[in-house]
């Protein structure tokens, strides 16, 4: 397990400015749940990722940001996230590419 997520950290290091690492992102948003409470469009209990996009646009930091913010919940207490920087920045990518 230890040398799989190994590969899986070298892979994502080499890749993730391709995008090709969406998939392993995607499935820690649905495993996280992070679906009851934002959508891409619709304002749920959480602001719309789109909105969050909008809200960040121009924003050199956001990223990390939003990295910081899902690993230790932020200031709001939001929900922390547990998985590696790698994969929060996959999914804070795919959340800041929503519109
Ligand atoms: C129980 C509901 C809930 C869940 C589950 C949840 N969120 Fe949120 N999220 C919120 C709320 C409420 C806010 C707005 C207040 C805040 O910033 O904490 C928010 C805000 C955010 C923001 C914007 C922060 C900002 O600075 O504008 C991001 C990005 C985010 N969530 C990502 C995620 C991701 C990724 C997941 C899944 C791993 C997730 N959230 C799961 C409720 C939730």
């Amino acid at each position: 397990m230890k040398l799989v997520l190994a590969l899986v950290a070298a892979f994502t290091t080499a890749t993730l400015s391709s995008g090709a690492l969406a998939g392993a992102a995607e499935d820690i948003i649905s495993k996280e749940k992070c679906s009851k409470c934002h959508t891409d469009k619709t304002t749920k209990k959480g602001p719309s990722w789109a909105s969050v996009a909008e809200k960040y646009k121009g924003d050199a930091g956001a990223e990390a940001k939003l990295v910081e913010m899902l690993k230790t919940g932020g200031k709001d207490d939001h929900n922390i996230v547990k998985a590696s920087d790698a994969d929060l920045k996959a999914i804070v990518q795919i959340v800041l590419s929503s519109k």
